[in-house]
């Protein structure tokens, strides 16, 4: 349970670079467990969500090797076909284990994914889509049971967009007999990335990237070596970072593409945004104005990065909107901004924010990966010190974050364990 201890008040300059995507590295891992042999991954954030995948499959049967960001696999003889509890429990994205599984040894066993910090999570569509491909679905125990005598192609429509339930479908999808057409599907960079990856293990997937992703099924794939897209989510974060303390920074390996809505928002707010090939400069020049933010999917405002734009939009002078459109219940991380002084009204999935405040430091709790992101963003911003707990959180999504900020010349300090307790 270690903690993160800000000092306020100093601007960050500097250059960073961003990690692997978290988001696309955990379907990417699944999915080699859809064929035999050994895989070389580069660009791996070292998170403990990874981290946790890792586990998750050298319990169903692999060997992996994870150094430097690069990640050696070998997939064998699959030896269990479960997701437990345990790992589960800690990591929602263990459900990708699900379509692989299924379309490597038709059947899976894992863990039903429990409550959530971030509001009802349901997995419905997953196994709306699953049945559709021909498999059989029992709950008992607190566990999904799944089978197939052979999954064949289907018509899938998803009555929302589904990030989660998109890779799992396309997973189960690439060994199907015949084709399945997604419709509505996810359009987000890390369902590309992930289709990407199984086209070069040899699957046929056309249309990804839109709203419509036509699977023709193959009789075997094979491994392949991949690089991870840059994590937007990150590259988001660490120009809020660079925002909200008045300060100039440049953030590389990064695709500006991926950050359209964000870069324009961050613009309207009165930021002086500039892109080149691989990287992203920001700093402040002139006047600030209040913004509205809606979430939705790709490529409209991530609501990963919901939390980060309420702590900055709680530093600029006017009334600000956001409208959260993807999760139920984001804002639980608003009760500890408001510690911080920050004047923010909930209202439905709605917040409206009355910013201007100066921000005063004191002890605050991480709810989440990105709240706890938030919180350490606004703490940069706020007087005196600020001690965020709970950052086990942060080390789910963000990987030496403080060190990041630090080079880039944060007042910030990790508080181990050992030295609290
Ligand atoms: N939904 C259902 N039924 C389902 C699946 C989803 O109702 O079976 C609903 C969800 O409750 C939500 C909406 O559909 O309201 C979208 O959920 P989605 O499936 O797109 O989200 P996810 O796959 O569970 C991923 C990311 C999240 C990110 C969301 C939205 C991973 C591992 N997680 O979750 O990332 O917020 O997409 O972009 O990729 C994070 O990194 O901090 C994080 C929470």
């Amino acid at each position: 349970m270690d903690e993160i201890l800000v000092r306020g008040g100093r601007k960050l300059t500097g250059t960073i670079a961003a990690n692997g995507s978290k988001n696309a590295g955990l379907p990417i891992l699944a999915a080699t467990l859809l064929a035999d042999g050994e895989y070389h991954i580069k660009n791996i954030p070292n998170l403990s969500d990874i981290r946790t995948m890792i586990k998750l499959l050298r319990t169903i049967g692999t060997e992996a090797e994870f150094t430097d960001h690069e990640l050696r696999i070998t997939t064998k003889k699959i030896k269990n076909h479960e997701a437990p509890y345990e790992l589960v429990k800690i990591m929602r994205a263990s459900i990708y284990a699900l379509g692989p599984l299924l379309a490597r040894c038709g059947q899976a066993k894992v863990s039903f994914p429990g409550g959530c910090a971030l509001g009802a999570r349901p997995i419905d569509y997953h196994l709306e889509a699953l049945h559709k491909l021909g498999v059989t679905i029992q709950i008992k125990h607190g566990y999904i049971y799944a089978k197939t005598k052979g999954l064949k192609g289907s018509e899938i429509f998803f009555e929302n967009k589904t990030v989660g339930a998109t890779a799992n479908v396309l997973m189960a999808a690439v060994l199907a007999e015949g084709t399945t057409v997604i419709e509505n599907a996810a359009c987000e960079p890390e369902i590309s990335g992930l289709a990407e990856f199984l086209n070069k293990m040899g699957a046929q997937i056309d249309g990804h990237g839109t709203e419509i992703i036509t699977v023709h099924g193959v009789k075997e794939l094979h491994p392949a070596d991949y690089s991870l897209i840059p994590d937007r989510i990150e590259v988001g974060t660490l120009l809020v970072a660079g925002a909200i303390t008045n300060g100039k920074i440049t953030v590389t390996n990064c695709i500006p593409q991926h950050s359209g809505i964000v870069l324009n928002k961050l613009r309207d707010i009165g930021y002086t945004v500039e892109t080149q090939e691989n990287s992203i400069t920001i700093y402040n020049k002139g006047k600030k104005y209040p913004v509205e933010i809606s979430t939705n999917p790709y490529p409209a405002f991530p609501t990963d990065l919901q939390p980060l734009f309420a702590a900055l939009l709680s530093t600029i002078e006017g009334k600000s909107i956001i409208n959260e459109n993807i999760f139920s219940d984001r804002f639980m991380y608003i009760s500890e901004l408001q510690r911080l002084g920050a004047d923010i009204k909930l209202s439905g999935n709605m917040i409206s924010i009355n910013g201007g405040n100066k921000l005063s430091g004191a002890p605050v709790m991480a709810p989440d990966i990105r709240a706890a992101a938030a919180l350490i963003t606004a703490a940069l911003a706020a007087d005196g010190e600020t001690k965020i707990s709970r950052v086990y959180h942060l080390d789910r999504g963000y990987e030496y974050f403080e060190n990041k900020l630090a080079s880039l010349g944060a007042d910030i300090e990790r508080i181990e364990t050992d030295a609290l307790y």
